[in-house]
């Protein structure tokens, strides 16, 4: 079977194009450009003799280009999962950003997304299908700095718990994680308090639980820290920095 991983070139979509590969699954690469991903389908293919296919697809254009990938779709075999681990964020994430800003980490981190996943929505249903989605912890409530992204996540996961709800009586299997941070580009060079998390480690995990179903915090004991965020009184909360 087949399993679409949406950014697939680097950080948590790279690791787990490696896990999926390596269980014997076909993979079809999606990313802005093919540079990373079309070394990293030869050595995929070569290692674990699957079918990888790598696509171009810059999620934030609107409509979204889902010819191409429905035309690679066709030379494999059919299509069992939706991996979304692409995710970006911005320095110039700050209340107060420009339309254009807004409007990218809007696009990227959440419409995208979702218009993908009801795209293949009909399909992954008659294939009894599981569709995976990924938000942060930086949702847990909103700051000044990445509002926009978190703002997107958050929408991200109430769709997703749509999903959710709409999977119970469709057959599909859907899972939503919460992440902490990860060992990523997306982490470099950031002023993290908190340790990196291993992608392979999660990406392991994403794969055993694939068949499963509801909302994780991963690494798990984020979800303490993030409830203790929740329940910071307002007068401390709003004198942090983070
Ligand atoms: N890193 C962290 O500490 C952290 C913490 C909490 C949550 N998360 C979430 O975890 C997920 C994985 O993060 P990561 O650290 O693995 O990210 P990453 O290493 O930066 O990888 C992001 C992936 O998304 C793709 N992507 C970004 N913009 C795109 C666009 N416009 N069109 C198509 N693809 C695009 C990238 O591909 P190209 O750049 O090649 O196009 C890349 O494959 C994300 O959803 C992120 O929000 C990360």
């Amino acid at each position: 079977m087949t399993w679409i991983i949406v950014g697939g070139s680097s950080g948590l979509g790279r690791a787990l194009a490696e896990r999926f590969a390596a269980a014997g699954c076909e993979l079809v690469l999606l990313s802005r450009d093919v540079r990373d991903t079309t070394p990293l389908a030869s050595h995929l293919a070569i290692k674990y003799a699957v079918k990888v296919s790598p696509v171009a697809i810059d999620l934030n254009c609107n409509p979204l280009p889902f010819a191409a990938i429905d035309s690679i779709l066709e030379g494999h075999l059919p299509l069992k999962g939706l991996l979304i681990p692409a995710g970006v964020n911005d320095d110039s994430d700050v209340v107060g950003m420009g339309d254009t800003t807004l409007e990218y980490l809007t696009r990227v981190n959440y419409l995208a997304p979702c218009q993908l996943l009801n795209h293949y929505l009909p399909l992954l249903e008659q294939n009894s299908g599981v569709i995976v989605g990924f938000g942060s912890v930086a949702t847990a409530r909103g700051r000044s700095r990445n509002a926009a992204y978190a703002a997107a996540k958050s929408a991200l996961e109430s769709y997703f718990e749509s999903l959710a709800h709409h999977a119970a009586n469709s057959g599909i299997s859907c899972q939503y994680y919460v992440l902490g941070y990860l060992d990523t580009n997306l982490a470099f060079a950031q002023d993290l308090l908190f340790p990196l998390a291993s992608v392979d480690r999660i990406a392991d995990v994403v794969y055993r639980r694939r068949f499963s179903s509801g909302r994780r915090f991963l690494p798990r004991p984020w979800y303490i820290l993030y409830r203790a965020v929740q329940f910071l009184p307002w007068v401390i909360f709003k004198r942090l920095s983070f």
